[in-house]
């Protein structure tokens, strides 16, 4: 008879809040990895919940505290199972911690997941005490087990943090607060890191920063991100490099022409503007004038002139004015973004604005204003797209479309989605391959504000 073999441990990750908790939560994974943890998506087969939280916004909070209700319940039910968080929620004080989420059992950075060590490590049933060490250590590429490796095999694209923390001082953000001082990746290591990811499988890579744009400023031999450009453009198998997010005070030439020179770099930039009037943006702290953003977005289409360009605005910040308002509104309208992430204010404990503004501009106003931009940027990027009908685009392949047997989703260099078709102009040009990883041509035959919808036609493939 076969020796019975041990029941491995399961653990399921919620991730919410922006990609470098995306990318922070493949750092866990790893760990956990390493530990013999296996990933599960039932969260009833669990041993261990990890929550990486966000607290940019309050609702994003609450969305947070409704899973930790959720997870009190089952809790009562599976009393082994363990819960533990990360991210921006967690203050460095512990104990104020435990008193708001007692259904918690650790608290720890998510550049230390070896603070996870007491819960990995402990006899079941034992209580666990929290710990949270925010001491940030130095995070070089892991590699992950054959289990991990197949699982990630299907994502084409990874996200690689190459600075963390915040030096600067927006006042609305509580960002800094969270994530500490500004910290840059040395270049060897993100090198080694991006050519760990494409032997996984990825074919394009995000490169990670709150201003991404500082990147290597702390570094001893000072290197910047053209330079980090130049390096990653030459490793083998990767076809996509981009960036998030760029500041308007930050970027220099060196880096809008290493865009344009470098094959594998995207024409596409994330460049927070947060509003569209000069008062407004000194009171967010924010280092520029609107001319200065507008020139600079000039500067960036002269030398890259398919660059797609999306911005953050926030509408309702403390004291906001109709007229101020309406002045977003005239400049959204005349540089014409791509995609406008579209925030109504909400007030952070401890930031700046929380504590010397009033938050005044009433709900239903705040809620108005974001219909407003929603609806005058749903008509500029019907527009823009729109003018991509007929055009041929290059589009790297993320994978079946979900519910479709046959249609496959994307994305161009200008980060556009587009879900497309494939036309096989020979007889077995299509049938039962998979296209995922690889870079087609797809001709655009319609657009909505969202997404593009095409046809690739397959009598040239490129080269696997
Ligand atoms: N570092 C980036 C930057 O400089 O814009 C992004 C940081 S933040 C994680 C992402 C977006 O959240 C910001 O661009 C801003 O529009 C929005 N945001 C930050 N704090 C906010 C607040 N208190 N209320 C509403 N939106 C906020
Ligand atoms: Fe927040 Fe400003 Fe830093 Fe972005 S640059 S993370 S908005 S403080
Ligand atoms: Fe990101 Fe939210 Fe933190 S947006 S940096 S996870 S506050």
């Amino acid at each position: 008879m076969a020796a019975p073999t041990a029941r491995k441990l399961h653990y399921v990750i919620w991730t919410v809040g922006c990609q470098m908790n995306k990318a922070d939560s493949e750092r866990i994974e790893n760990f956990l990895d390493r530990q013999g943890y296996v990933p599960t998506a039932e969260v009833q087969q669990a041993d261990l919940v990890i929550l990486n939280t966000c607290a940019v916004r309050r609702s994003a909070e609450e969305h947070t505290e409704g899973q930790l209700g959720q997870l009190a319940g089952l809790k009562k039910r599976q009393p082994n199972l363990a819960v533990a968080m990360t991210g921006c929620m967690v203050v460095s004080d512990v104990q104020v911690m435990q008193r708001r989420y007692p259904m918690v059992d650790l608290f720890f950075s998510s550049l230390t997941p070896e603070s996870l060590q007491p819960l990995v490590e402990r006899p079941p049933d034992e209580p666990v005490a929290a710990v949270f060490d925010p001491t940030p250590i130095e995070v070089g590429p892991e590699t992950a087990s054959s289990l991990l490796q197949a699982q990630r095999a299907q994502e084409v694209m990874r996200y690689i943090p190459i600075i963390y923390g915040c030096d600067e001082h927006c006042t609305y953000c509580i960002v800094p607060a969270r994530r500490g001082r500004e910290q840059s990746r040395p270049v060897d290591e993100i090198v080694t890191h991006v050519e760990e990811v494409v032997s996984e499988g990825a074919r394009e890579v995000t490169l990670l920063g709150q201003i991404v744009d500082r990147y290597g400023h702390d570094l001893p031999e000072k290197p910047d991100l053209a330079l980090l450009l130049e390096r990653l453009n030459g490793v083998r198998g990767l076809e996509r490099i981009r960036f998030l997010t760029s500041h308007p005070r930050y970027i220099d030439e060196r880096l809008i022409e290493a865009m344009r020179d470098l094959p594998k770099v995207c024409e596409y930039m994330h460049l927070p503007v947060q509003h569209g009037d000069d008062a407004m943006l000194r009171r967010m702290g924010r280092p520029y004038r609107i001319t200065d953003y507008e020139r600079l977005v000039e500067r960036i289409r002269t030398k890259l002139p398919d660059c797609s360009v999306s911005t953050d605005v926030i509408v309702g910040f403390c004291g906001e004015t109709e007229e101020q308002f309406n002045a977003l509104l005239r400049f959204l309208e005349r540089i014409r973004f791509d995609v406008v992430h579209v925030a109504a204010y909400s007030p952070r404990p401890g930031t700046a604005s929380e504590r010397h503004w009033a938050d005044d501009v009433a709900g239903q106003i705040k809620k108005e204003r974001l219909w407003a931009v929603e609806a005058l940027q749903e008509q500029i990027a019907r527009e823009i797209n729109t003018a991509l009908i007929g055009t041929s685009q290059e589009v790297l392949v993320e994978g079946q479309e979900r519910d479709s047997g046959s249609r496959w989703k994307g994305r161009t260099r200008t980060n556009k989605i587009t879900f497309f078709s494939v036309q096989e102009e020979s007889p077995q040009a299509g049938a039962g391959l998979n296209f995922t990883g690889r870079l087609l041509r797809v001709q655009i035959v319609h657009a909505s504000a969202r997404a593009l919808q095409g046809r690739a036609v397959l009598c040239s493939l490129p080269e696997a």
